[in-house]
């Protein structure tokens, strides 16, 4: 059995369900990526592996006992999560809010350690922010925040690490960049990475296990070349698309049906005027 599974989960936010029975084994040592339209539940989802909201039935378990039953600091040393909009305390600069992924690491006998900082300076070294270190959180543009948010989610040293869209506000080599860390980090240490990513060509070049979800339910999961196909996306995204070859990995590269365009009845281009 994996580490963590969702059995039969079923999330809610009051009396409006969002996610239904859903089974989930997330695959040790594997980077899994979830896909899905807005709305569909896929953070809803993260945040109950992450055990930050509650199941309304069903359960999450981590090595076989349900995450209620786990102690706090114990969880938070093993599941990582960065939200898919996460909240910096004002005016906090950039090497304490990645500080603050060791506070299960804390103790009131034991402070601040040599393995605490060479975390933290490894964490921020990793995703490029050393140089912002003692800048305000709230001064970073977009793309640098997010990387601190990486950075804070990798000084917890997790075993699973579970990230929300870690590319919104990136610009295209800081995206791949995060994703090949990720990566990295699944290849040399082992780690099981649960990623929510938007772009289904990234989903399919990264993952190893990918995850279809539509409507608060799996719609299909497993390799990305069995599972991304023009019916999939048809199906859960509602787009007529072609699916080909990527020209560098080999993984599937969904290419969109035609845009519009005025030229489209008679097939022939208009140029401009
Ligand atoms: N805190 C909340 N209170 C009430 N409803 C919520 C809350 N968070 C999410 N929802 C609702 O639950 C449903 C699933 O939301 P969720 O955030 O899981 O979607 P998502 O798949 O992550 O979407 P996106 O791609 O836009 O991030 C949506 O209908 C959303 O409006
Ligand atoms: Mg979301």
């Amino acid at each position: 059995m994996s580490k963590l599974v969702a059995r039969e989960l079923t999330l809610a936010y009051e009396d409006r369900t969002v996610v239904h029975g859903l089974d989930l084994d997330i695959p040790d040592g594997r980077v899994s990526v979830i896909v899905g339209p807005n709305a569909c539940g896929k953070s809803t989802t993260l945040r109950a592996l992450g055990r930050l909201l509650k199941p309304r039935g069903g359960s999450v378990l981590l090595d076989g006992t349900e995450l209620a039953r786990i102690p706090t600091r114990r969880i938070a040393r093993s599941i990582g999560l960065l939200p898919q909009s996460p909240v910096a305390p004002e005016a906090i600069t950039v090497a304490d809010l990645v500080s603050r992924g060791r506070q299960p690491y804390q103790h009131w006998w034991q402070q601040w350690s040599d393995e605490d900082e060479r975390a933290v300076t490894e964490a921020m070294a990793r995703t490029d922010v050393t140089a912002l270190a003692d800048r305000p959180v709230d001064e970073l543009s977009g793309g640098q925040r997010q990387r601190v948010w990486i950075a804070m989610a990798l000084a917890q040293e997790t075993e699973l690490l579970l990230l929300d869209e870690p590319t919104t506000f990136l610009d295209i080599s800081h995206q791949v960049e995060v994703l090949d860390l990720v990566r990295r980090l699944n290849h040399e240490q082992g780690r099981t990475v649960v990623i929510v990513l938007h772009d289904l060509n990234q989903a399919a070049r990264y993952a190893d296990h990918l995850v279809a979800m539509k409507a608060g339910r799996i719609v299909a999961e497993g390799a990305p070349a069995k599972v991304v196909t023009r019916e999939l996306v048809r199906e859960v995204f509602g787009l007529e698309s072609v699916v080909i070859p990527d020209p560098v990995t080999g993984s599937p590269l969904v290419v969109p049906g035609a845009p519009y365009s005025p030229e489209r009845t008679d097939g022939r281009a208009v140029h401009s005027r």
